[in-house]
């Protein structure tokens, strides 16, 4: 019989990772308590739990004025509708994301422009940033990725040069520190997502983050279908006119679940980046493993998805292959986005949408050149999920033996992939 669980062997973990998200009487009671209140939903916006929310958020992350709403997708719609960023105007964004760092910029009319990335950190390369800056370009959004952060000394410095507002990609970031300051409060806007798989959630919901309360008074009022909303959120001093909005406000009953995420957040965080630097040590004794480069600026890292690329010649097989593997031997983890340019999510140029009709110049995909990205998707890259590094050091060690394991076992491995590939596309 094989040794490999994907071929039929045994698992090498076999007690499961632990769940996400975690809850206990806390959650519940938040929600009883919302729900006893009788103001369960955002509106009039905010509400107190969604309020408070926005302090601890902001106090969390080390600043910024926090504008609590429905994802982590319109957060970036709205953080550019708030600087006055719409039609035919050009955003930056990274080729290795999830597409609604993309889309978000067409629902505000923006274009989003590809870029490729930093092949050491697989977020956006602020070389290739510059090289596409035009004088339609109002914005660039740098994701911080899986467990790191874009380079935002530079992508800071050309923000200046160029005139340009950044938005931070916070998905995967929050808890998260550059030079000290928290992720989202570099940029302009910091734009989080609190869906039911990151690290700190709600089930649904998103916080942006702005720098002045001018800012988030215009993003208030875009969520809460444009009401006029005073300075700083508040809903009371109506001082603007009403403006065009949608509904993009947060329920109170997310809002109490998020901030039981928020008292939890800081102890989860130490646990994972204390495994994770294990998981480093172990992994850099791999022959045909890289780590991604962790930046000495990066001051604290927070774990979304530990991220680290292998070389296929050197390490004997793709990464399709140890992925795929991997998850049959009980460590859960996946190759990751595909390059923006061949996602098949991301075919806005099929669509009646309005931007890649009016501009599809922009979205010719097929002669767009990503090579590192497109290295990183199609070869490179493994994502391991974050509760590997909620397991204490026998999940670590676990993940360790099953990648050493499918490594000895890597010939029977590779004569099969044909028909794994197959079987498992
Ligand atoms: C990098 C990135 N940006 C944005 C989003 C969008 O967040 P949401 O699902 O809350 O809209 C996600 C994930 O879902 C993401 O991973």
């Amino acid at each position: 019989m094989s040794e490999l669980a994907i071929l039929g062997g045994p698992k090498t973990r076999t007690e499961p990772y632990p769940q996400w998200p975690v809850w206990d009487q806390r959650d519940i009671d938040a929600v009883t308590e919302v729900i006893k209140s009788g103001r369960w939903g955002g509106y009039p916006y905010p509400g107190p739990k969604t309020a408070e929310l926005a302090t601890k958020f902001a106090e969390m992350q080390g600043g910024g004025y926090a504008v609590p709403m429905a994802n982590g997708t319109v957060t970036m719609e709205v953080a550019l509708r708030a600087a006055g960023i719409g039609w035919g105007d050009e955003v930056i964004v990274p080729a290795y994301t999830f597409q609604a760092t993309a889309s978000a910029p067409m629902a505000a009319g923006a274009i989003p422009v590809i870029v490729d990335i930093d092949p050491n950190t697989y977020c956006l390369d602020p070389q290739a940033a510059e090289k596409a800056i035009t004088s339609k370009t109002k914005a660039i959004i740098p994701v911080h990725l899986g467990s790191n952060m874009a380079d935002m000394d530079a992508i800071m410095e050309l923000a200046e040069r160029y005139n340009l507002i950044v938005i931070e990609d916070c998905a995967h970031a929050h808890g998260a520190k550059w030079n000290g300051r928290g992720a989202g409060t570099i940029g302009h806007f910091g734009s989080f997502s609190l869906q039911s798989s990151k690290t700190l959630t709600t089930g649904e919901g998103g916080i942006l983050l702005c720098r002045t309360p001018e800012l988030a008074a215009r993003a208030a009022s875009i969520i809460d279908c444009g009401r006029p909303h005073a300075l700083g959120g508040g809903a009371e001093d109506y001082t603007q006119e009403f403006q065009v909005g949608g509904n993009f406000r947060l329920s109170e009953i997310a809002a109490a679940l998020a901030l039981i995420g928020v008292e939890r957040f800081p102890a989860q965080a130490k646990e994972r980046e204390a495994m994770a630097d294990y998981m480093d040590e172990a992994l850099s004794e791999i022959s045909g493993v890289r780590l991604l480069r962790r930046d000495p600026r990066h001051t604290t890292r927070s774990f979304y998805r530990y991220i680290f690329a292998i070389n296929p010649q050197e390490f004997g097989m793709e990464h399709d292959l140890l992925a795929g593997a991997l998850n049959f031997e009980g460590v859960e983890c996946w190759t990751g986005y595909e390059a923006m340019n061949n996602y098949t999510l991301f075919q806005p140029q099929k669509s009646k949408l309005a931007v890649p009709n009016a501009f599809p110049e922009y979205f010719d995909f097929e002669n767009m050149e990503l090579p590192e990205a497109e290295r990183a998707c199609e070869h490179e890259a493994v994502w391991l999920d974050e509760n590997i590094f909620r397991a204490g050091q026998n999940g670590v060690d676990d993940a360790i033996r099953a990648i050493k394991k499918i490594l000895k076992n890597a010939v029977e491995l590779n004569d099969a992939a044909e028909e794994l590939r197959e079987k498992y596309r």
